[in-house]
């Protein structure tokens, strides 16, 4: 097969991935744990085009700028070197993520490539192999590969994959706040925090202690000890990031408002927690019964979207890219 498609769909962090032991093999410095979602697919197709000078790369019909081809280009020539092939590939991807929606487009970008890449050029991958792909094309993008609540292991390249991992149903509410794009990349960012905070080796040490934490709330069913994680190590995060040199601060004044509205709602018996990525939008975690209600409550903020678990990167039937 020299022309494969697949679909992924983008992960949000519970318990965060922020810092890389190893930039280029993508190696974080504390494992992470993430709920894969329903919504907002990323469907990638990559054709071998062995007569082409260079690979070419479209997001929803429009030629890529120089630097995500150099990304996708970079992601492939690692699948080329796996498959011994020497080929440039077309790689034409479609997001239906809002551009605006303040999600990261790059998890679902690079797991959908790699399943798709990873077909055209003949390998035959299995999840880990998959995932610890995808890694190299975006952090994140390793949990993008599996269905549900994920863990990403922190280890060595070949230990640094994610994982299914039980626990208990939930929904995420994407709260979109703020339209603006983000001023500093969180790959810029991460490396910032780790040359200059004071606090980072404190975030490292206790990122695997929170982990430890959230898998066990996993394994025990626990909501509530799994959302009392979520929005105590959302908030480490931020605080770590503005710790950096110069600070960085992508929480608003409307982001923090949506942490207090959160609180409010779980004072009022509504049980709903709070997490930011790197930018000012908030996504709020609530049992599936709880979850219009909380999203009724947080309109007044911002545009509400509910969300749930979804599947992990899929290849496609030959032809159903569209
Ligand atoms: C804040 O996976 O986008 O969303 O590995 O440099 O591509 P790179 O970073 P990326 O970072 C995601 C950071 C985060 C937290 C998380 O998703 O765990």
């Amino acid at each position: 097969m020299n022309e494969a498609s697949a679909r992924a769909f983008p992960n949000i962090a519970l318990v965060k991935y922020w810092g890389k032991q190893d930039t280029s093999l993508i190696l974080p410095v504390a494992g992470s744990l993430s709920l894969t979602l329903d919504t907002y697919a990323t469907t990638t197709t990559v054709r071998l085009d062995p007569d082409a000078a260079a690979d070419s790369f479209s997001l929803n019909g429009v030629p890529g700028a120089a630097t995500p081809t150099q990304r996708v280009t970079r992601f492939l020539d690692l699948v080329r070197e796996l498959a011994g092939s020497t080929a440039r590939a077309r790689v034409d991807s479609l997001s239906e993520i809002p551009t605006d929606a303040g999600l990261a487009s790059s998890a679902a970008g690079f797991a959908a490539l790699a399943v798709a890449a990873g077909a055209a050029y003949g390998l035959e991958l299995d999840a880990r192999a998959l995932s610890r792909l995808a890694r190299r094309g975006s952090g994140s993008a390793a949990r993008s590969i599996i269905s549900g609540l994920a863990v990403w292991h922190a280890g060595d390249d070949a230990q640094s994959f994610a994982e299914p991992v039980g626990g208990p149903e939930f929904k995420m509410i994407i709260l979109t706040l703020d339209r603006s794009a983000k001023r500093v990349s969180s790959r810029d960012a991460m490396v910032r925090t780790a040359q200059t905070s004071p606090f980072y080796d404190g975030w490292i040490s206790s990122t695997a202690q929170t982990l430890d934490a959230a898998l066990a709330a996993c394994h025990a069913d626990d909501f509530t000890a799994l959302g009392l994680l979520t929005e105590l190590h959302a908030l480490r995060m931020h605080a770590l990031i503005q710790s950096a040199d110069p600070p960085i601060r992508y929480l608003k004044p409307a982001s923090i408002a949506a942490f207090d509205r959160v609180e409010e709602l779980r004072a009022a018996g509504l049980e709903c927690y709070a997490t930011a990525d790197a930018g000012p939008n908030v996504v709020v975690i609530a049992r599936p019964s709880d979850a219009d209600q909380v999203a009724a409550e947080l309109v007044t903020l911002g545009e509400t979207t509910v969300v749930g678990a979804g599947p992990g990167a899929t290849l496609l039937p030959r032809g159903a890219a569209g």
